[in-house]
């Protein structure tokens, strides 16, 4: 590209139509500009500046953006006019002042935005896009420096490798990130992530003001609430700077080969993306609030945020959305309104409906009265009054009502909300209710005959009474007899203990009983049908259920040689040998591969850990414990905070809260191939030192080219198959990897250790490496969760506490 220097103001109009830059540049000159489809690439070809119209939007609506050059579905990091589109690129144009003044002209001439970026310009300004996404205008040559620069401007993306975010004290200028309106629209929405101006930590605020997630204060190393962003093997660097001019956070990328960006979503959650250009698509693999009902007046006024439902919002009894294409969509902002008026105002008559289980709204007034009665009455009165609650006080509410989330009656946090509606839609509901009812009911009676007649008895040869094929419907008095009252303790998991029975004197059972005690019927009978249907060698077979009153239990076929915890670690002569262990590994990677790819719907077990594979008379494996985690639904991220898993047996990105997937199981599977091959517990052999680590010893041993033979359990004394050994060690090292995508399924397992395809020596996972060195520094679990129900560590992930 030629320096093109002009002589005066008035030459430069005339000729600023003509000169437009060619399409490789990644530079503007005083006097060029960009129009129609032209654009500047950045000199590794990452980045490119030009007109874009965001796709499924109005394709009238133009702006200036940056995006990632090489990624296909067209990810735009900054956009320079958010609010006010162009509608023809080809008669607009991007172009550099003379006077240094980055402006863009629309279709009739007439400027839009401007970076406002007056400058003493000289042969060698220039504005110049950068690898790293940054677009400068800067000094050339001599006196260096930066005149102006898109990172000092971000809009919904933070982006490694010098961006900054924060608060510049000289300007009262903050560098906050706000989300696009909708997924086509880049106006600003209503959320924004700071930092918090005179503090150290990232705020999500609604409107300006309305917090409602915090990173915690920064202590040197991470933030409080988040620390496991230090951990994360995609960033390192994580940089705060605090002085007089200002506060900033920046960070850097790990792994050149992985574009890693940080952006606040339209739905007002902050997440985290990689690409790893060999797999061409982007991955989330860290987000806050993990829950959208965490997002602040989420679905908007007037309506309530279900995490359980699959539409999320729904509106409250007596509303309607306010606009019902944007909330079809997916825009909630707008809320919902009434149908029909209260007829308080007007002289008629009001009335409340019980809106059960919720979190209340924001902003109550109080009133001080004693019992519920009087406050249904004085909310009753009062015209202005839309609602009310009675907990330890009276509370009522006046003008909208923000930020109300359903909560299941297990979870005993929701309350009891009254909400104002007009007495004359309670009698219309009521009636339709009743027929409601009564369909329903008669539907049952049908439906039960059905069954009752057509039913095939497998698990107990016909002599109980059962539903849906081959599940038993057991009355609780049968299970206490069986059990003798429930006085032999086989185990206790994470989701209740387990005992062992015995029908009619012969068959013997495992009985589970569930701790649940409020779990609703529809859910609980749907779960225990959907498992019962779930049959293979290597899964633990569900014979039958009960669920009489609050008691919920399961009735599994019994596993005489108990689990392959109690067998493998035990220290006794009759230890397990290598061709049981081999049997085991493939069986249980069998069973799994059923569970994640055979089944009709996937199904992710979420705690493979010996404990949870029983071995049956002939020690054939058998996993226990499945689909009580959810079944994989479209949207993984929202029952992640609902799913269990156990420490050390965890993948990262679960740690990290990214959305997970069947990868979970496979890293889990390694980590107990591991223990299957040294007959330990890993994180026993962790007290022995960090380079004893048996999972870092077996990716040493593979990666050196040496013997596989000191890895084994010593008490097999060596007797074990080589070739199998050698391909134990390299699956398992290959279902920890880092990325769930470096790992095979569990389908290739089997493959992999039935030799029938090969693997190569598989690289030292990252995690190891950060693992450890967390270990010396001595974080440790905290931030996954804090409950303990056993004092063996088993974990319930409670990601959404930050
Ligand atoms: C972008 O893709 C082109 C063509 O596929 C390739 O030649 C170029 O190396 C890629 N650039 C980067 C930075 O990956
Ligand atoms: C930059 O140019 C725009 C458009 O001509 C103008 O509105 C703005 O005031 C200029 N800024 C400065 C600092 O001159
Ligand atoms: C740029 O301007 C300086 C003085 O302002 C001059 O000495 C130099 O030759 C110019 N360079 C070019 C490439 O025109
Ligand atoms: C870390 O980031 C800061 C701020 O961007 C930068 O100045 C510094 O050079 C980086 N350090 C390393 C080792 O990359
Ligand atoms: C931040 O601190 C400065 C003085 O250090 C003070 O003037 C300002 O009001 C503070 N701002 C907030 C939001 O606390
Ligand atoms: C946002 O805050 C402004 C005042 O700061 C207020 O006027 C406006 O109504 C608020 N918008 C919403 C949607 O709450
Ligand atoms: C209704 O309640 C509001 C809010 O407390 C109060 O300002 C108003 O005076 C009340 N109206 C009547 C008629 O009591």
């Amino acid at each position: 590209m030629d320096i093109i220097p002009f002589g005066s103001e008035s030459v430069l109009v005339v000729l600023c139509f003509m000169i437009t830059v060619t399409a490789s540049s990644d530079m503007l000159f005083p006097g060029e500009s960009l129009s129609g489809d032209q654009t500047l690439t950045s000199p590794g070809g990452t980045f490119e500046l030009g007109f874009f119209t965001p796709p499924g939007g109005n394709s009238q609506n133009y702006y200036i953006g940056i995006w990632y050059a090489n990624v296909t579905d067209h990810t735009v990091v900054w956009v320079a006019n958010r609010n006010q589109p162009v509608s023809d690129p080809v008669s607009s144009q991007f172009r550099f002042l003379q006077n240094g003044n980055l402006t863009l002209f629309d279709q009739s001439q007439s400027a839009i935005w401007s970076t406002h970026s007056l400058s003493l310009v000289s042969n060698s300004t220039r504005a110049k896009l950068l690898d790293n996404g940054n677009f400068v205008i800067e000094y050339a040559f001599g006196s260096s420096g930066v005149i102006w620069q898109s990172f000092d401007h971000p809009t919904d993306t933070w982006l490694p490798g010098g961006a900054r975010l924060g608060y510049n004290k000289l300007t009262n200028q903050k560098l906050t990130l706000t989300p696009w309106k909708t997924p086509q629209n880049p106006a600003p929405g209503i959320f924004s992530l700071e930092i918090e101006p005179n503090g150290t930590s990232f705020l999500l605020l609604y409107n300006g003001s309305k917090q409602y997630w915090t990173s915690g204060s920064w202590n040197g190393k991470t933030f409080a609430q988040v620390p496991e962003i230090e951990l994360n093997y995609h960033i390192k660097n994580i940089t705060y700077v605090s002085n007089d001019k200002g506060s900033y956070v920046s960070y850097d990328a790990t792994d050149p080969n992985t574009f890693i960006r940080y952006m606040i979503d339209t739905s007002g959650q902050f997440k985290a993306f990689k690409w790893r250009k060999d797999f061409h698509q982007w991955n989330s693999f860290w987000l806050r609030p993990t829950q959208f009902c965490e997002v602040y007046a989420f679905c908007g006024a007037s309506s309530i945020c279900n995490q359980q439902d699959q539409s999320l919002c729904v509106c409250m009894e007596g509303f309607e959305p306010r606009s019902p294409a944007d909330w079809q969509l997916g825009d909630r902002s707008d809320g919902c309104v009434r149908k029909a008026p209260l007829q308080c105002s007007t002289g008629g008559d009001d009335n409340f409906v019980l809106v059960p289980d919720v979190r209340l709204p924001e902003t109550p007034e109080t009133l001080e009265v004693d019992d519920i009665h009087q406050c249904r009455l004085a909310c009753l009165r009062n015209c202005s009054c839309i609602a009310f609650a009675y907990d330890n006080g009276c509370f009522f509410w006046v003008g909208d009502l923000f930020n109300v989330k359903q909560f299941t009656p297990d979870e005993k946090e929701g309350k009891d909300l009254y909400l104002k509606i007009p007495a004359s839609k309670i009698m219309e509901g009521k009636k339709t209710l009743w027929i409601v009812i009564g369909l329903l009911g008669g539907l049952f009676i049908v439906i039960t005959i059905v069954v009752v007649l057509f039913v095939k008895h497998r698990c107990f040869g016909g002599r109980f009474e059962t539903v849906d094929g081959s599940l038993v419907m057991f009355r609780y008095r049968v299970l206490r007899n069986a059990t003798n009252n429930f006085s032999e303790k086989l185990g206790e998991g994470g989701f209740g203990s387990v005992f062992k029975g015995t029908l009619q004197g012969s068959t013997a059972i495992a009985v589970k009983r569930l701790n649940c005690p409020k779990q609703v019927d529809k859910q609980f009978l749907t779960e225990v049908r959907t498992i019962g249907k779930i049959q293979h060698i290597n899964l633990v077979r569900l014979c039958g259920f009960c669920a009489e009153a609050s008691k919920r239990f399961l009735v599994y076929e019994y596993m005489p040689n108990g689990s392959l915890e109690s067998i493998l670690f035990k220290n006794s002569s009759d230890v397990l040998d290598w061709k049981a262990r081999y049997h085991i590994a493939i069986g249980t990677a069998r069973g799994l591969a059923y569970l994640h790819e055979e089944c009709r719907e996937c199904i992710i077990h979420c705690d493979i850990k010996p404990e949870n594979i029983l071995l049956d008379a002939e020690y054939v494996p058998k996993i226990a414990d499945f689909g009580l985690a959810k079944l994989i639904r479209r949207d993984i991220s929202r029952i992640i905070t609902t799913m269990k898993g156990t420490r050390g047996y965890i993948a990262p990105e679960w740690i990290s809260g990214e959305a997970i997937t069947a990868k979970v199981d496979v890293f889990s599977y390694g980590m107990l191939l591991f223990e299957v091959i040294s007959g330990r517990r890993n994180r026993d052999l962790l007290d022995e030192g960090l380079e004893n680590y048996f999972p870092t010893r077996v990716a040493n041993v593979l990666n050196k080219g040496e013997d596989v033979d000191a890895l084994l359990d010593y008490r097999l004394e060596g007797n074990a198959d080589k070739e199998q050994l050698s391909r134990a060690c390299k699956v398992a090292c290959w279902c920890i990897q880092d990325d769930e995508k470096d790992r095979p399924s569990m389908g290739q397992v089997v493959q992999l250790l039935e030799g029938v395809i090969d693997a190569g020596i598989p690289p030292m996972p990252k995690f190891l490496d950060r693992f450890s060195r967390s270990l010396v520094e001595s974080i440790n679990y905290r931030y996954i969760g804090s409950s303990t129900s056993d004092s063996r560590h088993e974990y319930s992930i409670s990601i959404s506490q930050a």
